[in-house]
């Protein structure tokens, strides 16, 4: 039987801050429905934001002490079966009992007790997979250690490490001097890691992995590039025959406006008029005018600077100035909040701003939504695009990453799925969200695009 094993630091629905978690909560078990045969299994660690009734689920295997350089670290390992997969969860509270899943003072040290303990877990329960299936800096390490320091034991030489970037810009970048002290790695590793005077973990992840993917063919293009390579373009460049991407997928049965319980009314793309209940649901629920003429644009997004979000910044009056109307959903950066809360404030009726990270919220803006904003500078691939055209609201992107991979831009009524943008520039997006309401008001051809869900 073939065996996977893939790590990452956040997991949805236990612990989850963003696309990671989705895809880490999605891919092993659709990958368990398609081959039934394969043993797929998913480690990450016991976060407390991971709630007592996933707790009370959980077994206890056993517990195991993991060298973190000189430190002996206690680790639980417990686990649970959801639809075929097995999880693990690493628990240790010193390191994972905080706030935040990452941006902790010790992030290094955290993490590189993660990447540790998840290779000192295959022998404790001597479970040796094919495939470790490692994703993004938090789990970097682990692919490091495995082909620089575990490879003398012949169960672990035989592993397959598989590196997924999910955002080129988090790469893990620690002083050196770290390097022995957090990291247990030595000069002979040095040159592995070391990038321009610091550790980067991602560095290292690429060099050291069998096989490096990133979750969408073009954002794999982009990253070999100094614009979108944050630096790593030659590493990625010198790699690029294990380099590759694959675009990300959603789970279409947590997103079947067919099935949602979380929204107004359901519907399908043969009969779209519950849509029309979640719109006024929406409009009410933001407080705007119940109007089903009046498009209604939305945003559900991390408040991140390379989402986009100074283009929209730009022109936000103008967006509702001509007849339409504005819902944003999101934390993140203060800069952003303050603006998009301020703007709310400004235009009762017409803009409805909600400074919160609400998965509730989100599916009655996917359902309700007429258009889908998201103009992101860069975007590994982007999974809310998939969403919104899921729930038959139209994306208006820009051109990068796996936005361009999953939306074409609107021809016809056969070709094209959304609207689209090149230029990261504030009002060639503008003059698409145009387009997009010129389309609108013509709903014949307008709902033939929504039925594209
Ligand atoms: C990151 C990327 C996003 C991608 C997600 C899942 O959050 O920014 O583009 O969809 O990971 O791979």
């Amino acid at each position: 039987m073939k065996c996977i094993l893939f790590a990452g630091g956040e997991i949805s629905p236990f612990a989850s801050t963003g696309g990671l978690a989705d895809v880490m909560g999605s891919l092993p078990e659709a990958i368990k429905k398609v081959n039934p045969e394969i043993d797929v299994r998913c480690v990450m660690p016991l976060h407390s934001k991971v709630n007592l009734e996933w707790r009370q689920k959980m077994k206890f295997e056993r517990w195991v002490m993991v060298d973190v350089s000189w430190r002996s670290q206690y680790c639980g390992i417990f686990s649970l079966v959801k639809n075929g997969v097995t999880y693990y969860f690493l628990d240790n509270e010193m390191y994972f009992n905080r706030s935040n899943l990452y941006g902790e003072y010790d992030d290094g040290e955290r993490y590189s007790f993660f990447s540790y303990a998840l290779l000192d877990m295959m022998r404790a329960m001597d479970f040796f997979p094919d495939v470790l299936h490692a994703n993004d800096w938090q789990t970097a390490l682990s692919v490091i250690a495995l082909k620089q320091k575990y490879w003398t034991d012949e169960r672990y030489r035989r592993i397959k490490a598989f590196y997924t970037i999910h955002n080129i810009e988090y790469q893990g970048i620690f002083d050196m001097a770290i390097l022995g002290d957090v990291f247990g790695l030595d000069y002979e590793n040095k040159n592995v890691v070391e990038f321009n005077g610091c550790i980067n973990l991602t560095k290292g992840a690429i060099i050291c992995a069998d096989y490096v993917t990133t979750v969408s063919s073009q954002y794999a293009k982009e990253i070999q590039t100094e614009q979108y390579g944050a630096g790593l373009q030659e590493i990625l460049k010198m790699y690029s025959d294990k380099v590759d991407g694959i675009v990300n997928g959603i789970d279409v049965d947590l997103y079947n406006p067919k099935k949602d319980k979380d929204i107004a009314s359901k519907y399908s793309a043969s009969n779209l008029s519950g849509k029309a209940v979640n719109k006024m649901e929406l409009q009410k629920k933001f407080g705007l005018e119940v109007n089903p003429e009046v498009p209604v644009i939305a945003m559900v997004t991390r408040l991140a600077g390379h989402k986009g979000l100074d283009l929209v910044k730009t022109i936000a009056e103008e967006i509702i100035w001509y007849d339409a109307q504005f819902i944003l959903l999101g934390t993140g950066e203060k800069e952003y909040e303050e603006f998009f809360r301020f703007f709310g404030e400004r235009h009762p009726g017409k803009a409805g701003i909600s400074i919160s990270y609400d998965r509730k919220l989100s599916k009655l803006i996917y359902a309700g939504a007429d258009m889908f904003l998201m103009p992101s500078k860069t975007e590994a691939c982007g999974l809310a695009q998939m969403i919104a055209s899921r729930y038959g609201t139209v994306p208006i992107v820009r051109e990068t990453g796996g936005l361009y991979d999953t939306i074409k831009p609107y021809v016809n009524d056969k070709e094209g799925n959304g609207f689209t943008f090149s230029s990261y520039n504030a009002y060639d997006l503008l003059y698409v969200i145009r387009q997009a309401e010129d389309l609108y008001r013509d709903q014949n051809h307008w709902s033939k695009l929504m039925k594209k869900l």
